[in-house]
């Protein structure tokens, strides 16, 4: 029995975080997340209906379940309040449910006009970013010069440390992006009719964690994006600008590493990859397009075609040193089902990969419930991932479907 479970994304993000998250949420008390912002995607399927999340933590479809937004998390309240739209119209109810850290930054129009202006002028080099702010957001937090959302609060002193932001951003944007810059007064009555809506919602987080578990909840902490487009120990500059990995979660709630009981990667079972930055193991015939088509790898937040590749065991390898994961969810494991083989990479050699090369299965396999009834080509190639990684897999999703698993350890 566990009263904690961090799921993180092992790879550069779109494993299947959200569909993970939603299912082992069926028996928690609450998801919390903790970096990133609206430039995740998370996609969840329950009785083929898709939802798609940005900001709100992937537990909201199960009615008993608290969400949580932790200080670590950049938040627009722009894209929250269209992503709440969205709910109610499905009639998903979040007042009561939904809770957001005093402390989280906020990504303001300039942030996400700096972003895109700044990927312009990068021309081929560029990041590939979102264009949701998320950078320059970070940025201002470390900076110093950012906006939380507890700011709101103060009338006068938000006046005068907006006017500041606006006044060091707007030089840039106009002197040197030849861009169009913003106006304060403007921002500065957006946000505080903006406040009103959210006054509610506002919470000093590591308190309302603690007490969870003082309450003896079950709690997911749910990562946003993947190991490998971790700000620090990612494919740097290539990357997304918040710690995406472990240590992502202490930061971004302000809870103790004791109160992690359990670490699940999600790892999908080839590669994607969105955006700019090395892709060692990318694939451009036709395997990389059935991946693509049957994996139906277009981003959930920009729509972008993902890059697609074999599945790279040497780069796994190092997000499960730095996690330290208990576990691994292999996900999306029938998109190999109609390859004749499957390649893996286990080695780099001269900066190429080295490939194991496995027999497909041929043979659908997305209503499979019990390991055993695999078939026996799909069971190698399970077993040798989990005995490369040396790290057990507890979960195989075989669907996008809430219930398309294979399940060999309950961890609830
Ligand atoms: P996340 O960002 O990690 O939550 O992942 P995304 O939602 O961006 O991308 C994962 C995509 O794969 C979504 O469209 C999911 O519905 C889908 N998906 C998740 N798990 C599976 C699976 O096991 N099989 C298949 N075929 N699709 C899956
Ligand atoms: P989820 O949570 C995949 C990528 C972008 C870009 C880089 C930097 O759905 O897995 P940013 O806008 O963050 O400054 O962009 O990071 N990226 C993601 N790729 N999944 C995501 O989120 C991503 N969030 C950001 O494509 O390469
Ligand atoms: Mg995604």
């Amino acid at each position: 029995m566990k009263n904690s479970i961090a799921i993180l994304g092992a790879q550069w993000g779109d494993e299947g975080k959200g569909k993970i998250v939603d299912l082992l949420t069926e028996k928690s008390d609450a998801v919390v997340r903790f970096q990133g912002g609206h430039n995740a995607g998370h996609t969840l399927v329950v009785d083929n209906k898709t939802t798609i999340l940005h900001l709100v933590p992937s537990g909201i479809l199960h009615e008993h379940v608290k969400c949580i937004i932790g200080n670590g998390v950049v938040l627009s309240i722009d894209a929250l309040s269209e992503e709440l739209e969205v709910l109610r119209n499905n009639e998903i109810n979040t007042s009561n449910r939904l809770f957001i850290s005093d402390n989280c930054p906020l990504i303001l129009p300039v942030h996400i006009a700096l972003d895109q202006a700044r990927e312009i002028k990068k021309g081929k080099s560029k990041i590939g970013t979102t264009g949701r702010g998320i950078g320059p957001a970070y940025e201002d937090k470390v900076s110093r010069r950012g906006i939380r959302l507890g700011d709101l609060r103060n009338e006068k002193e938000l006046f005068s440390k907006l006017n500041e932001l606006l006044e060091y951003h707007n030089f840039i944007l106009k002197n040197y992006y030849n861009c169009e810059i913003f106006n304060v007064d403007k921002m500065y009555e957006k946000l505080l009719s903006q406040y009103q809506d959210y006054k509610d919602y506002i919470i000093d987080a590591p308190s309302f964690i603690e007490s969870l578990f003082k309450d003896g909840k079950k709690v997911i902490f749910e990562g946003a994006q993947g190991s490998l487009l971790d700000i620090d120990h990612g494919t740097y500059p290539f990357v997304t600008s918040s710690n995406t990995t472990i240590g992502g979660i202490f930061t971004g709630t302000g809870i103790s590493p004791k109160n992690i009981d359990y670490t699940l990667a999600i790892v999908k079972a080839y590669t994607t990859r969105v955006g700019s930055g090395p892709f060692m193991t990318e694939l451009f015939d036709k395997n990389g397009k059935i991946l693509s088509e049957k994996g139906h790898e277009f981003g959930a937040t920009t729509g972008r075609e993902r890059r697609c590749g074999w599945l790279d065991l040497v780069a796994l390898k190092r997000s499960i040193e730095i996690n330290g994961f208990s576990g691994i969810c292999l996900t999306k494991l029938d998109v190999l089902d109609s390859l004749d083989k499957i390649q893996v990479c286990i080695e780099y050699k001269n900066d190429t990969p080295v490939y194991k090369e496995y027999k497909g299965w041929k043979r659908d396999i997305s209503k499979i419930k019990n390991f055993d009834d695999l078939p026996e080509n799909t069971k190698i190639y399970v077993k040798d991932i989990e005995d490369y990684l040396k790290t057990p897999i507890d979960i195989i999703s075989n669907g996008p479907g809430r219930e398309e698993n294979i399940i060999m350890n309950n961890f609830f």
